[in-house]
């Protein structure tokens, strides 16, 4: 019974928002991003104005939620939180703005996901903080303008090519989160390991920070599931031979690849002879959807060079498949024979 009790807490405490960094000094990496954002927010500040509108961009785990919130802690501002697919109509967009107050940050998560109609009404939200609502029907028909408190819009987004470009060119500061590099994984997995109250070997820091794909919700996911391994059968001593163990358990290869990279990458060589090769085709080869690999997948083989997007489709690259241990002359010959 008290168990229970016990790590219901630990859940409670061990969700995202447990770990996410709170201000930009605790905000590991994306250096070139936080020195900008520095010089907004005092600039901001200085002249007692709102920070311009932030579009973030970037595939998944990067840490987009999390910037927005620091954004908002070190304007001092409000935060409201809301996403493109949960408001479906205008009038869902008209009650949150004109809800707003002075200063406050408006964060949109998905935001490529907001219907046209009311992305329209965000326009002059944006240019001129004020909102235009369509009263009556038909001969009565009229229009009210409304203004806004000056505020900042952040919008999110993992698919910035689905963006129209009228929304697209109403954020005065447009940012794409980059992969960290090992050495940022390591510091962000120490500061978990701290946060978490679980001491970790540097070992098995490095052994985490490598197999994350520059991600930090993966590092962060795998700590977890390390740790679960080392409480069971290694005395709660997180080191490296045990974070190997956990990861080769978890089918995490020396590069963090899963099972849905190895599938895909694997897919494209045995089915279409390594590419070119079009997303949807490769996609229903392997039975996922397109719009996940293109968005979580490819994103990362393509950072560290294992494919290559090319007009006539996907195609791997002899680094994939020297890191599969598949010759690539004999590929190369059965392309070329036709064989
Ligand atoms: N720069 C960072 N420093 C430290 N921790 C980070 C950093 N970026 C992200 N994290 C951690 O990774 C987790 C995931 O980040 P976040 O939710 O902000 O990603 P996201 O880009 O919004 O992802 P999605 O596209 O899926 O919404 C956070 O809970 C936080 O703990
Ligand atoms: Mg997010």
């Amino acid at each position: 019974m008290s168990e229970r009790i016990v790590s219901q807490e630990l859940m409670k405490s061990e969700d995202e928002s447990s770990l996410r960094p709170a201000s930009l000094d605790e905000y590991v990496g994306q250096q070139g991003l936080k020195d900008n954002f520095r010089i907004f927010i005092q600039a901001a500040k200085s002249r007692s104005e709102t920070l311009d509108h932030v579009l973030l961009y970037g595939p998944p785990g990067l840490g987009k939620t999390t910037l927005a919130y620091i954004l908002a802690n070190e304007m001092g501002s409000q935060i409201r939180v809301t996403s493109g697919p949960s408001i479906e109509r205008t009038g869902d967009l008209a009650a949150i703005l004109s809800s707003l107050e002075a200063g406050d940050l408006l964060f949109i998560d998905e935001i490529h996901r907001l219907p046209k109609a009311v992305e329209e009404v965000l326009y002059p939200a944006m240019e001129d903080f004020c909102i235009d609502i369509v009263m009556g029907a038909q001969a009565s028909v009229r229009s009210i303008r409304i203004d806004l408190p000056p505020f900042t819009l952040v919008g999110a987004t993992t698919r910035a090519g689905d963006l129209t470009s009228p929304l697209r060119d109403r954020f005065g500061i447009v940012n794409k989160l980059e992969y960290y590099s090992q050495d940022e994984l390591a510091q962000i997995i120490r500061r978990t390991s701290r946060v978490l109250d679980s001491p970790i070997e540097e070992e098995a820091v490095q052994e985490l920070a490598k197999r994350s794909r520059g991600t930090p919700r993966i590092a962060n996911r795998l700590f977890r599931r390390v740790r679960d391994f080392a409480q069971v059968l290694n005395d709660g001593q997180i080191d490296q031979k045990i974070a190997g163990e956990a990861l080769d358990r978890l089918h995490i290869d020396a590069l963090g690849l899963d099972d849905v990279d190895l599938r895909y990458l694997k897919g494209i060589i045995e089915r279409f002879k390594g590419g070119p090769v079009g997303l949807e085709a490769i996609a229903s080869s392997i039975s996922e959807e397109p719009m996940t690999l293109e968005d979580v997948y490819e994103p990362y083989l393509l950072q560290i060079g294992f494919i290559n997007r090319t007009p006539r489709g996907r195609v791997v690259t002899p680094k994939a498949y020297e890191h599969l241990k598949i010759s690539y002359m004999n590929d190369l010959f059965t392309q070329d024979t036709g064989i």
